[in-house]
């Protein structure tokens, strides 16, 4: 259970936190390239409606409006200090708390949400909002990191570090990096979306990966809890933000989920899929 003391951004991951913005960006370098390769697979459309919800940077809504030129993009945002449109003229910047703040239901074609869901304790209510905003025919794209590749993980200290810091964020904001990601795509098909498709994405820790860069600056931002857990102290830290600059560590990062699935174009599809 968790015993959960604040919300998302309130003080972890705060973008005025120093480096907030580094960790993002790479964070967006780990993955834009599986990212924009899934929504290159939705047909563009004049007049396609689209949502990037959370969008942090925003690079994947700038994707977003440039791949789909003829389709108007809105990006929310719950702290838009780094979210701007960049002269994009299909794109609309929006501050929005996605657990508070609704849209009209089945007004949009395409919604995406990267690293959110799992971050908030409503996230199975904010997944059947998602549901009832995007329209018939639409696609839904959900994507959350998971923890098991970090069990796998062969280097013994790294591995009790970055799965304590797994544990912080589950215990102070709730975080669910483990049966949350694993059961995105069954949830999707009790949602009744079709056409489910799940990709699994497992980057590599080493000196100059972007995965290197985001967990460097994701472990030095939680250090100061992390040292208040049994069995973790300050050198294995810096030891473990030392091996990950050091030429010859390879070892696993955190996994991601990524679900896509469609709203059927009418009443029926889904209903008759269920009874297969
Ligand atoms: C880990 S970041 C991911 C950012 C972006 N989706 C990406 O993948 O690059 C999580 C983002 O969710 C935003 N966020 C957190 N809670 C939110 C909420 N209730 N409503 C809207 N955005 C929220 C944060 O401000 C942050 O930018």
């Amino acid at each position: 259970m968790s015993g959960r003391t604040e919300r998302y951004g309130d003080v972890l991951f705060n973008h005025a936190a120093p480096n907030e913005r580094a960790c993002l960006d790479s964070l967006g370098a780990v993955l834009d390239p599986t990212t924009t390769d899934v929504l290159k697979a939705v047909p563009g459309q004049r007049g396609l409606r689209l949502l990037e919800v959370a969008a942090g940077t925003g690079t994947v809504a700038r994707w977003m409006a440039v791949h789909f030129t003829e389709g108007r993009v809105t990006a929310t945002e719950l702290d838009t200090r780094f979210l701007h449109t960049h002269g994009h003229r299909n794109l609309t910047v929006q501050r929005h708390d996605v657990t508070r703040d609704g849209f009209p239901a089945a007004c949009f074609d395409v919604i995406h949400a990267r690293y959110l869901l799992s971050h908030l304790p409503s996230r199975a209510r904010v997944l059947g909002d998602l549901v009832r905003w995007l329209a018939p025919g639409g696609t839904l794209m959900v994507e959350d990191p998971s923890l098991f590749s970090l069990r796998a993980a062969r280097d013994d200290t790294y591995r009790r570090v970055s799965l304590g810091a797994v544990h912080v964020l589950r215990s102070r904001i709730g975080t669910d990096s483990d049966e949350w990601p694993t059961s995105l795509a069954e949830r999707f098909t009790n949602r009744g979306l079709t056409d489910i498709n799940l990709r699994v994405m497992v980057p590599t820790v080493s000196c100059g990966t972007p995965m290197a860069a985001f967990w460097k600056l994701t472990l030095e931002h939680l250090a100061p809890a992390l040292v208040e857990l049994p069995g973790i102290n300050r050198s294995d830290i810096l030891y473990t933000l030392d091996r990950m600059s050091l030429p010859g560590f390879v070892d696993l990062g955190m996994a991601t989920y990524t679900v896509t699935g469609r709203k059927p174009a009418n009443g029926l599809e889904g209903k008759e899929c269920q009874h297969q």
